[in-house]
């Protein structure tokens, strides 16, 4: 499927919790083609900016918009073009990786063979024909992973997903984000990893206490290429 978003706009997001200001009023371009990488410390709403990018979450007040199509009134037309890996899993725990993988592809009207060819570049092992609730948290981040690009997405926002991964497993990460990056997705990356946000930001923004932090100039704080 051809990329469908040429950028996200996301304006003067609000997101309450309660008393809790998660997102106190963000907005942002994410352009297509170059990976975002968002930074801040913990409960500075850097997952809640994810869900709600993800349509997982409803915002308060404030809009987003994926290319022509707002977010709140084309739900369902946006979903079909999100990759999306957040700290659920979002695998069935009795199917085998493999069978999740097809499953979600199948749901999408892309061919299983993609799921085959995503086992293959992450060089999953023999788990893959297990069932997921036998897996180990790397395990299950790789084909947490796999599932999230399975439908060759628009956009794809992954939290936190270098977790459980070991060397190699962060090396293949990198790698598809790049690829997914060069294919024209709009990628949006929520880490604490120093390294990789080094090797993969083509910008770094920074959350803290539900707003951006923006420098004199209006631009976002650690702005910059990548390598
Ligand atoms: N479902 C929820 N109900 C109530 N409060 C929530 C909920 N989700 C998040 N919050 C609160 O919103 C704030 C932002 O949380 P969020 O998960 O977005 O932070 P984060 O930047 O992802 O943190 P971390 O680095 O720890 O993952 C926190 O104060 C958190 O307690
Ligand atoms: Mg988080």
């Amino acid at each position: 499927m051809a990329v469908a978003f040429a950028e996200v706009r996301v304006k003067k997001l609000v997101k309450l919790y309660g008393r809790t200001r998660a997102l106190a009023g963000v907005s942002l371009t994410l352009p297509a083609g170059a990976v975002t990488v968002v930074e801040g410390p913990n409960g500075s709403g850097k997952s809640t900016l994810l869900h709600c990018l993800a349509l997982l979450a409803k915002p308060t007040s404030g809009s987003i918009a994926f290319g022509t199509l707002d977010g709140r009134a084309h739900a369902r037309q946006v979903r079909r073009h999100l990759g999306v890996l957040t700290h659920a899993s979002m695998l069935y725990p009795d199917l085998t990786g493999r069978e999740n993988l097809r499953f979600y592809a199948e749901l999408h009207g892309v061919p299983t063979s993609r799921a085959d060819e995503l086992c293959a570049r992450f060089e999953v092992g023999r788990f893959i024909d297990r069932a997921v609730r036998t897996y180990s948290r790397g395990q299950l981040q790789r084909v947490a992973l796999a599932r999230a690009l399975v439908a060759r997405p628009s956009l794809l926002l992954l939290d936190e997903p270098s977790t459980g991964l070991d060397t190699l497993g962060v090396q293949r990460l990198v790698e598809v984000v790049r690829a997914e990056r060069d294919r024209g997705a709009v990628v949006v990356l929520v880490t604490h990893d120093d390294e990789l946000s080094r090797q993969v930001a083509d910008r770094r923004v920074l959350l803290r206490r539900g707003r951006l932090v923006f420098d004199g100039e209006g631009s976002v704080v650690a702005e910059g290429a990548a390598s």
